[in-house]
């Protein structure tokens, strides 16, 4: 299990603790998914290549590292993913971004993907999955699945939240991908839901809650 990365920092704990609050609005839920993202990618992104480019400072020409952004991609789980694409590029603005459709079958739990758009030459980049929640580990063991067909080779996938049976699940599919977790959870419920977890997180960052107050 040493792929796996327990985020540990006291303001992304103090951020995830007010994502977690029923009481947080939407317009706050979605922009903490942004700075949370911008502190985990800080982490994830450690080991990422950077080429010498020569520039001049105002004193002289230096050679000097820079990261190649083009061979870095994104890929957003559709649809909570998505809230933490803005967070990543704005560290690495000239990464590419595909983008992953699935959604849990309510009753089996089981993930149904129905969109993928991915960029051209996505087999030679640096891919970062993203999604929120680790629930079941169904979703992104898809999504892996998928990334693999295409031929993707460098994957880590970073979410905010995990259960240890998602956890558990990923790391048995996918030894070798790192994963990175924000905080990790006690359990699933019946519904397999993350306890205590924050609730459906697509509704959350999109307003699809049924009971939100008109002011949310
Ligand atoms: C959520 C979440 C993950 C998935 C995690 O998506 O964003 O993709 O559940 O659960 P798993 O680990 O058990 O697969 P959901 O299916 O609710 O779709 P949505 O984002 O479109 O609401
Ligand atoms: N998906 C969510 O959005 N929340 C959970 O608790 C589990 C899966």
């Amino acid at each position: 299990m040493n792929n796996i990365h327990y985020l540990n920092h006291p303001l992304l704990k103090h951020k995830i603790t007010i994502l977690r609050d029923k009481n947080t609005k939407t317009i706050d839920f979605r922009q903490l998914v942004k700075e949370i993202a911008v502190l985990e990618g800080y982490e994830a992104f450690k080991n990422l290549p950077t080429i010498d480019v020569e520039i001049e400072t105002p004193i002289e020409k230096t050679f000097q590292p820079l990261i190649d952004g083009s061979n870095v991609c994104f890929v957003p789980i559709l649809r909570a993913g998505l809230g933490m694409v803005d967070g990543m590029l704005e560290m690495i603005p000239t990464a590419r971004v595909g983008h992953l459709g699935m959604y849990r079958d309510e009753v089996t739990h089981m993930p149904v993907e129905y969109y993928c758009k991915l960029p051209p030459e996505i087999s030679s980049k640096q891919v970062f999955l993203l999604d929120p929640m680790l629930a079941t580990g169904g979703s992104s063991i898809d999504a892996v699945n998928t990334l693999k067909k295409y031929g993707v080779k460098n994957i880590s996938f970073i979410c905010i939240i995990a259960a240890p049976e998602g956890v558990k699940a990923f790391n048995d599919a996918f030894p070798e991908i790192p994963l990175y977790v924000g905080a990790l959870d006690r359990c699933l419920n019946d519904k397999a839901y993350i306890c205590p977890g924050l609730g459906d997180c697509g509704d959350r960052i999109f307003g699809t809650v049924e009971n939100l107050k008109k002011t949310n």
